[in-house]
Order: C-alpha cells, then sequence, then structure tokens
C-alpha cells in the first residue's frame, strides 16, 4: 500500500467565523487532487478540520456571549456544512476538541518535555490574536500586523519554550536537498532565506483556559500551533503514541502564504523532536483578493461560499474557483469576472456542447443511423476529410499534459488542457456539420457521431475532479456509470474507443442554464 498512498491535507481552520471563500478554495483544489489521484488508483486520504483553541476563538466566544465549546461547535458545524454542500470528499474532518486529539496533543508535547525540547522560560514579547503568532518589530508595517491591520499585544508571562533553535541546520539542509519539498520555488527560497537569519526559540504555551493543558503544568495551555499541526496525524486516528499511522507523512500539504514559514519550521521540528517523518510536499496556493483589495469585513468586500454556491451551483462554484487564478499565484476575482467565465466556460462551453452533441444523435437516430467505429479503426487512407486520424494520438496526448500538470498541482493548467479539448469539438462540429451528414444519410455519419461522443467521454472524465457531479451526468447520459468506468482502470478509461455503439443516449436536463 505504501507506494500506491496519497495523503492530501489542508490547513484546518479557525472556526472564530463562518468560512469564507479563501477557505473554500484551499479546500475544493484539495478535493480536486485528491479525486484526480482516486482516478490514478491511488489509496486516497483527504484531511480537513477545525482549528477551535486559543484567543482568537475565545475572545470571539465572548463577544458572542458563548461558552467557547459551544461556540466551536456552533461553527465548525457550518464548516462541515458547507464542504458538504460543496462535494468535498474529505476522509475525515478533524477536531482539535476532540477527545483524542487532545490525549495525543499531550502526550507528543509530554514527550518533548521528556527528552529536553521544551523547558521553562519567560516569554516577553508582542503577539498578534489574529495571527496567533509571536511577531518582531521587523514582521510589522507603521506597528501593525500587515495581515490584521492590528497591533499586536505585549505578552509577558512565564512559559514553556521549545527548543526550535536547534533544528535550524537539519531543516535548512532537508529543504535545500528537496528532502522536504516547498512548492513553487519563490516560497521555497522565501523560507530558506528566513532560516538563513536564524531560529529562535519560540513560546509553546500560554496562561489563557481555552487549551490543551500541559499534562506537566495545568496552570498553563498548549500554544496553539503545535495543538493544530498534531491534527495532520491524528485526523488519521493517531492517538500519540511512537509509530505513526501508514498514511503518514502526507504526500502534499496544501496552504497558503500565509502559514508557510509556521510550517516549514515549527511543524517540521516538533515531527523531527518526535522522531517521525517529514511531510513529501508544502504546496503553497496564491492569496485571492477582490477588485485588487484583500477581503476583509471592514472593507465590506468578502465573497462567502454560500454566495457562490446560491449564484453558480455546487460544481459552478468549484470551477470557478479553481480556474479563477494561476494555482500557486496570487490572483484578484470579482462577481463580474464569475459571471463571465460561468457564461463562457460553462454554459457556452461544456454545457452547450454536450446539449448539441446529444441533440445530433437523436437527429441520427430518429434517421435509422446507427452509431459505428468500422471504418474509423481500420481507415489508414490519408484521405482523412473528418480528422479521424488524429483524434487518438491527439486524445493520448491531451491526457498526457491533463496528468503532468496536475501531478504537478497545477489546476487552471489542467482546466485549460479541458478547455481546448472542448474548443477542438466545438470546431470539428462546426466544421463536419453532422447535420448535414445525416440530412445526406451519409455512410460517415454513425462514426462522426460516435467520435463527438467518446470525445466527450474523455471530456467528462477529465472534468471529474473539478466538477464530479456534472461528470456523472454526462457519463450517464452516454450510458456509462462513473464508478464503473474509473474501476477500469487509467491506463483503460483514457485509451479511445471506451464508448460502447450501443450505448443508449439520453437526454440530460440543462447542464449549466446560462447567467
Ligand atoms: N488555523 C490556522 C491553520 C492551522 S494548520 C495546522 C489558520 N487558519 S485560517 O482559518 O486562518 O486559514 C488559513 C488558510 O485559509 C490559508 O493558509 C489558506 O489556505 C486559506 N485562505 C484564507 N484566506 C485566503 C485567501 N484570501 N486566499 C486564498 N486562501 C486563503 O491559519
Amino acid at each position: 500500500m505504501k507506494n500506491n498512498k496519497f495523503y492530501i491535507t489542508t490547513p484546518i481552520y479557525y472556526v472564530n467565523g463562518d468560512p469564507h471563500i479563501g477557505h473554500a478554495y484551499t479546500t475544493i483544489a484539495a478535493d480536486i487532487i485528491a479525486r484526480f489521484n482516486r482516478m490514478l488508483g491511488k489509496d486516497t486520504f483527504l484531511l480537513t478540520g477545525s482549528d477551535e483553541h486559543g484567543e482568537k476563538i475565545m475572545q470571539a466566544a465572548a463577544i458572542d456571549n458563548m461558552d467557547p465549546q459551544a461556540f466551536v461547535d456552533k461553527n465548525s458545524a457550518k464548516f462541515e456544512i458547507t464542504w458538504d454542500n460543496l462535494n468535498i470528499s474529505n476522509d475525515n474532518f478533524i477536531r482539535t476538541t476532540s477527545k483524542n486529539h487532545k490525549l495525543a496533543v499531550q502526550k507528543s508535547l509530554q514527550k518533548l518535555f521528556d527528552k529536553g525540547l521544551i523547558y521553562k522560560g519567560e516569554h516577553n514579547g508582542l503577539y498578534c490574536i489574529g495571527c496567533e503568532q509571536y511577531k518582531t518589530e521587523k514582521d510589522l508595517v507603521d506597528g501593525l500586523c500587515s495581515d490584521h491591520q492590528k497591533k499586536p499585544i505585549e505578552v509577558k508571562e512565564d512559559c514553556y519554550m521549545f527548543k526550535l533553535s536547534v533544528f535550524r541546520n537539519i531543516i535548512k539542509n532537508k529543504i535545500e536537498t528537496d528532502e522536504l519539498q516547498i512548492k513553487p520555488e519563490d516560497k521555497k527560497n522565501e523560507v530558506l532565506s528566513f532560516l538563513n537569519e536564524g531560529l529562535k526559540d519560540i513560546s509553546f504555551s500560554r496562561k489563557i483556559k481555552w487549551g490543551v493543558e500541559l499534562p506537566w503544568d495545568t496552570t498553563q495551555t498548549a500554544y496553539v500551533w503545535p495543538d493544530a499541526f498534531l491534527n495532520y496525524i491524528t485526523g488519521l486516528d493517531w492517538n500519540g503514541e511512537d509509530k505513526a499511522p501508514p498514511m503518514w507523512p502526507a504526500e502534499v500539504q496544501l496552504m497558503s502564504k500565509d502559514i508557510i514559514r509556521v510550517h516549514a519550521t515549527i511543524w517540521i521540528a516538533i515531527l523531527l523532536g518526535l522522531e517521525l517523518p517529514l511531510p513529501k510536499k508544502l504546496f503553497v496556493h496564491g492569496f485571492f483578493l477582490v477588485n485588487g483589495q484583500k477581503m476583509s469585513k471592514s472593507v465590506g468586500n468578502v465573497i462567502t461560499p454560500d454566495d457562490l454556491l446560491k449564484n453558480y451551483g455546487t460544481d459552478g462554484t468549484r470551477y470557478l474557483l479553481a480556474s479563477a487564478t494561476p494555482f500557486g499565484h496570487d490572483g484578484d476575482i470579482s462577481m463580474d469576472k464569475f459571471d463571465l467565465k460561468y457564461n463562457a466556460d460553462l454554459a457556452n462551453g461544456i454545457g452547450n456542447l454536450v446539449a448539441r452533441s446529444i441533440s445530433l444523435t437523436k437527429k441520427m437516430k430518429d434517421a435509422g443511423i446507427k452509431l459505428s467505429t468500422n471504418s474509423f479503426a481500420t481507415n489508414n487512407s490519408n484521405q482523412d476529410t473528418w480528422g479521424d486520424q488524429i483524434f487518438q494520438h491527439e486524445i493520448h496526448s491531451a491526457w498526457e499534459d491533463y496528468k503532468k500538470n496536475l501531478d504537478d498541482l497545477q489546476l487552471d493548467l489542467s482546466i485549460r488542457v479541458v478547455q481546448e479539448q472542448i474548443s477542438f469539438l466545438d470546431n470539428y462540429i462546426t466544421t463536419v456539420k453532422p447535420w448535414e451528414l445525416i440530412r445526406d444519410n451519409n455512410p460517415k455519419t454513425g462514426e462522426v457521431i460516435y467520435n463527438i461522443l467518446e470525445r466527450i467521454r474523455h471530456i467528462a472524465l477529465m472534468m471529474l475532479p473539478f466538477i464530479p457531479e456534472t461528470a456523472d451526468k454526462i457519463l450517464s447520459a452516454i450510458s456509462l456509470d462513473p464508478e464503473q468506468e474509473k474501476q477500469k482502470g487509467w491506463e483503460t478509461f483514457t485509451k479511445w474507443g471506451g464508448l460502447l455503439t450501443d450505448a443508449e443516449i439520453k437526454e440530460s436536463a440543462i447542464l449549466f442554464p446560462r447567467k
């Protein structure tokens, strides 16, 4: 199983409020990558969840006049519902207030304490509650945290410190040699130059109530980050014992740039301290801006996943977010741009193509003509009026590009490959004019329509990780069972000719109504 496994994680999100589209973006991207790996036949596990401790949550609960546990129960449920509405295929949803997680955090911290990697000290410095991170003067812009536009608070308290500094060289080496990959390259360089400045020991505990109590000193609770990081293993039902579960380590840990530094340093150091294997790859995707501005409640430009779901449905939302910006880079979004893209790619693109092809098939059947592959399979002549000869070769190389892009997590590029297939088929239909072939009872008709529908099969399968419900509808319309298709295995379903010539072609409802 080891070689054929694929474990992917999203960050666990703070549940101090409702989910927003930044969270949805990471989660959808992880889901697409997980679904693609399941198509490849890998034993795949997708983990997401909620980060429920710390000062930020405690304050938000107090503002709502709620007990923190009731507050996180309510908000974490909202995240779960949103992921359901977005058809996220997560294999677990981990909550840091769950009993097993808390016990594993205690065992892990105890282990680090027993090894002398955690020691009693004093913390004296700046802390941004929004980030739940310690700040130095250098991190601030005009005295404010640049992510939250707030002045950090001054913290001076007895605490337990983690010997982060001792891990600097080993972490640096693992990143430099790509034993721990950080992608894209500019993020790797950023982390390396941060490491070059040296790593300081860091406080690992707070004197706040809402957290996991330290087993050796119950007057203190664990700093929210080590607590949170361990979700990546407790989410696999790990109970904090020595051996990690077989799914660990993660092949990919997905996140945005706001939290790569803490992952590449604190998280990796915890794993090294616990003598557990390191993740293979930390992948950093870009940040969304709305009309050029950071999304924020005070600016009033927050777009929620529900806003998108209401407008574009589950698959529409998945598609629009996944293709909104080059994956790995920052990007600007707006509702206007979403409308344009929805109409162009979904309503007029794949939706129209499928409707057009099915109605042609119906016309063909009404004229008493059947689907056929006969001359297509044997035709070696150069007089290839309908372009049949290049079909097989061309679709094969499209699958290769598609796979390469998804293996590299270039979601937008793999979508582009599918879009090219859609345009290609649209042009083919316009050029070949099958309605004239039907009218003239041309002997090539059955074959041309077969080519169109078989190409639709490939397009639906390529779209499956992105818009799974729509892909299922399209495959069902051409009499294929999506589950059975996947079970045939990648080598088989990506080959030309999977559509049966006696397939019953059913009309499907409009896939994407125009805006
Ligand atoms: N709880 C921590 C993570 C702990 S992981 C062990 C946290 N939570 S968060 O709710 O603030 O989520 C941060 C993550 O949400 C980002 O890394 C990114 O994945 C996603 N995004 C939040 N806003 C975003 C944008 N505007 N654009 C893109 N992704 C963003 O940090």
